[in-house]
């Protein structure tokens, strides 16, 4: 799984989840608060983007965070230690071969992992093992289909359009956002709902234009420019039009739009 994963391990990418997570913080998670007490897992932590918001969120619960990847335990472990946050304990961890018991969290967060598994269903349904009665598990996912911008171009779109047809290459799934609800139903989840959050970004709003349209999505789809173009899904020209173009959505008349969606679940 590791060796062939699309992102999520180099150190570009550590700084690209760590810039998405702090623009984005308010938007995914000023609703991440979970009752007082909780032991809350969280799924495939990475490098603590966002443990680092929703830890210090919930100070009255615990979090145990787990990654299979150590190098991004390691990480996130540090960042953690730095940041003087004391509710998180990390622990390496496969989302399919947990050891805990049944029923042993309160709630459950996962964020931007589903679009990277091959068997999302299996992971809701592994997770749902390990969540109490009456307890939530709360999944975050973008939707590359949800990406519009201005100017229009279909140079950039053809672009994006690699990213997606790569992460399905390796297994993974760009277009999640908008099976979550699904999902969720099908692993047996009860009172599910689909919260929408869209991220609107012009010039007014230059943190996010550097922090989401530049650093967070551009950036994300420059990083598959060698594999795109060395897996022949795209000509070099075409995809640094598009690249370009994407940039040009946040110079001062620019405009970009991008949805996460947000699903909570109950195990009742
Ligand atoms: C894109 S990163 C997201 C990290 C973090 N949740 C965030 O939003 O910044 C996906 C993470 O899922 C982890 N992962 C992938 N498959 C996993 C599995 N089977 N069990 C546990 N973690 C897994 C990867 O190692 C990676 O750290």
């Amino acid at each position: 799984m590791q060796s062939d994963y699309l992102h999520g391990y180099s150190e570009r990418e550590s700084i690209r989840l760590a810039d998405q997570a702090n623009c984005l913080s308010e938007l995914l998670h000023h609703d991440s608060i979970f009752p007082e007490n909780s032991i809350i897992l969280e799924a495939g932590c990475g490098v603590g983007a966002q443990t680092k918001i929703v830890a210090p969120k919930n100070p009255k619960s615990k979090f145990i965070s787990i990654d299979i990847s150590e190098e991004s335990l390691k990480e996130a472990k540090s960042s953690i230690q730095y940041l003087g946050i004391h509710n998180v304990e990390f622990q390496a961890g496969d989302i399919f071969k947990m050891n805990f018991p049944d029923e042993y969290f309160d709630h459950i967060l996962v964020c931007f992992v589903l679009e990277h598994l091959p068997k999302p269903l299996d992971a809701l349904k592994s997770l749902k093992r390990v969540l109490k009665r009456s307890g939530t598990i709360t999944l975050i996912e973008g939707d590359h289909g949800s990406a519009y911008f201005y100017p229009t171009s279909n140079y950039a779109q053809k672009a994006i359009h690699c990213q997606v047809q790569l992460q399905k290459s390796h297994g993974g799934n760009a277009l999640i956002g908008r099976e979550l609800y699904p999902l969720l139903v099908k692993a047996g989840f009860s009172h599910c709902a689909v919260l929408p959050r869209m991220v609107y970004v012009d010039s007014s709003k230059p943190d996010l234009v550097e922090g989401f349209t530049r650093n967070t999505f551009t950036a994300m789809i420059e990083g598959v420019r060698e594999k795109a173009i060395s897996g022949s899904l795209i000509d070099e020209a075409i995809f640094d039009k598009g690249i370009q173009d994407l940039y040009r959505s946040s110079e001062s008349d620019g405009v970009f739009c991008y949805t996460f969606f947000k699903g909570i679940g109950y195990n009742t």
